[in-house]
């Protein structure tokens, strides 16, 4: 028996006839997406999943359909019996893939009627995001939106096929768990039958997929959903899907080759795009020195120079003291055509750069002079023809190109120019459309100076990915000796300026995860209590093992060319973290409260 892909109410889907089909009598069913009358003679757009056609519903030819067709308002429900035809010439319309046919209609039925939408059911229209979120099932019938959780489920199935060619099984892990540590907040969840105690939420499987590879499982793989509790962005929600990643017995190159091989699958088969392997690898360190930060977008240029040495001995104050205090003069050059920065963008930027805890921007423009360039700059009477020079050569730039400079303690200040390197490209136009650029971002440090809540030092240290990555093999060890210096087997996966994945080689180690876990001031009851589990796991025989996480979304996101990527996950949550469908998260009844063994606090004033 073969099943339809349209249901039995239905013989074909509106978007799929075309001219092949003009004669066939056809039983069509989806929504009303607009109606006009043209003097008695009804056209109603009927849309379903698969696109629109135009029915025809004229009184001479059908006259019970006809009537009921006045009836009809958009968004409802109905079904026809009909038969197609051709468009009569001058009527055919070449924008949609039914363009050249209609139906003429003999039989109409409402299925179901519908109240007034809250918004076109098109894409064309600008509607808040609240109302959105709150008709979401209105919301998923435009067009885009459809499109979009069409390519995820594409973007999945490719995913599976291609973990599957290589042998990795799809284990399902738990989400009623303990606490993973990956740097955000848990969401607790009580449960009347432990009281006074919680689960987590799982931030990740990350404990788990080790524990498979201690398993023997070998490959494994899951589209894992995982729980922050983090503020939201564009990019980050607080529920979110990975597409998790563990393998025993091998190196990074497993890994990356691995990752590399699904994402340009993913871009052929999702886009028909092709991109080059094997993709770049920067070490962080070349990525923070050149771009000034550890996702850099690489379809365009503006990169950083660090202008430290050749101001060595300057004479230009602002630039000379952050130098005296041990930090950088960082620069980038606009080329000219990219577009002039007026004297009002160039005090623009310098503002942007105060706003961001920076002393100021210092700008040069570079000119022809008599045999040697020189910088047009409020700096210029400080700085000598050689600094000139310096300046001009390690920034790369030519007559007409704009030097911006910053100066000041060296990280914060590469992080400053790499944000302006971003905003720069943005406002300048500077980022082409169509453009692929991966890269891996590789031996990251093991250690991050921790801050404490309001983002001051606290003296101590946090891992830069997560504790069980391993050092690298030169720092095992002794990573301890020299913890800001120290670099581990980890890599990020970035595609045009975002952080799609990251992953690492893991500890394997009982010994050397316990060292970590001193180290980060994790005593070893402590470790016991939290991470037992994981440390026994470790005790019974556990291959050297290692893998990634990709952040589905984020990769969706930019397969879709949406900005956020709550536009490709069918029921997000705002920006604040609510849904505004479910009314999602709400006051919970007193009694249920009581029943877990917990009461509210009176709100703080
Ligand atoms: P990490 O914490 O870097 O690594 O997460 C991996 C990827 O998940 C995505 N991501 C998010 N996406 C949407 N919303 C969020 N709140 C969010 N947080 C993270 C990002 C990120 O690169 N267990 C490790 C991976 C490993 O070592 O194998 C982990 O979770 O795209």
């Amino acid at each position: 028996m073969t099943i339809s892909p349209y249901g039995a109410m239905r013989s074909h889907g509106a978007g799929t006839l075309g001219a092949a089909d003009v004669g066939t009598e056809v039983r069509l069913a989806g929504w009303v997406d607009t109606r006009r009358d043209h003097g008695g003679v009804l056209f109603v757009d009927l849309r379903d999943r698969t696109g629109v056609v135009q029915l025809v519903l004229d009184p001479a030819a059908a006259a019970t359909a006809a009537e009921l067709g006045h009836r009809l308002r958009d968004e409802w429900v109905v079904r026809i019996v009909g038969t197609v035809r051709a468009r009569p010439d001058g009527m055919r319309n070449p924008r949609i893939p039914t363009g050249d046919v209609e139906i003429a209609v003999a039989g109409l039925e409402v299925l179901s009627e519908a109240r007034t939408p809250p918004f076109p059911v098109a894409d064309d229209v600008e509607v808040g995001e609240e109302l959105r979120l709150h008709h979401r099932y209105v919301d998923l019938r435009r067009p885009r939106m459809a499109r979009n959780l069409a390519l995820r489920a594409r973007a999945l199935s490719v995913i599976r096929r291609v973990m599957e060619r290589h042998g990795f099984l799809e284990v399902e892990t738990p989400q009623l768990t303990r606490a993973t540590p990956e740097g955000a907040r848990d969401f607790l969840v009580p449960s009347r039958v432990r009281p006074r105690e919680t689960y987590a939420l799982p931030q990740s499987p990350q404990l788990f997929k080790q524990l498979l590879m201690v398993a023997g499982v070998e490959r494994y793989f899951q589209i894992a959903r995982c729980f922050r509790d983090e503020d939201s962005r564009a990019d980050r929600q607080p529920e979110f899907t990975q597409l998790d990643v563990e393998l025993s017995f091998g190196d990074e190159a497993d890994v990356q080759d691995l990752m590399e091989e699904l994402h340009v699958e993913l871009l052929a088969d999702c886009l028909g795009v092709d991109v080059p392997r094997p993709f770049p690898r920067l070490t962080y360190a070349e990525a923070m020195r050149r771009f000034g930060t550890d996702k850099p977008d690489l379809r365009y240029g503006l990169e950083l120079a660090d202008l430290s040495e050749v101001l060595a001995g300057t004479g230009a104050a602002v630039l000379a003291g952050a130098l005296a205090d041990g930090g950088s003069v960082v620069a980038l050059a606009v080329p000219a055509d990219a577009g002039t920065l007026s004297r009002k963008d160039l005090d623009g930027w310098a503002e942007w750069a105060r706003a961001r805890g920076a002393g100021g921007l210092a700008w040069g423009v570079v000119e022809a002079g008599e045999g040697a360039t020189t910088l047009r700059s409020p700096l210029a009477k400080f700085l000598t023809a050689e600094e000139v020079a310096g300046i001009v050569a390690t920034c790369g730039a030519g007559v007409g190109d704009t030097v911006l400079m910053a100066a000041g303690p060296t990280a914060p200040t590469r992080e400053l120019m790499g944000a302006l390197r971003v905003a720069l490209a943005e406002a300048l136009d500077l980022v082409p459309d169509g453009e692929w650029r991966f890269l891996w971002v590789v031996e990251p440090p093991m250690f991050d100076p921790a801050t404490d809540r309001a983002g001051r030092p606290t003296g101590g240290w946090t891992p830069n990915h997560h504790p069980f990555t391993s050092p690298a093999p030169d720092w095992i060890d002794r990573f301890e000796e020299d913890p800001g210096t120290a670099t581990a087997r980890g890599y990020d996966l970035v595609l045009n300026g975002i952080e799609l994945g990251s992953g690492s080689i893991r500890i394997h180690d009982a010994e050397v995860q316990r060292r970590v876990f001193r180290f980060l001031g994790i005593g070893d009851a402590e470790a016991e209590e939290k991470f037992g589990f994981l440390l026994r796991g470790l005790a019974h025989g556990v291959p050297p093992h290692g893998g990634i996480a990709t952040g589905l979304d984020r990769t969706i996101m930019l397969l879709a060319g949406e900005d956020t990527i709550r536009d490709v996950i069918a029921f997000p949550k705002t920006q604040s973290g609510a849904c505004p469908l479910t009314d999602a998260p709400a006051p919970y009844d007193a009694a249920a409260l009581a029943e877990l063994g917990l009461r509210l606090a009176p709100e703080q004033g």
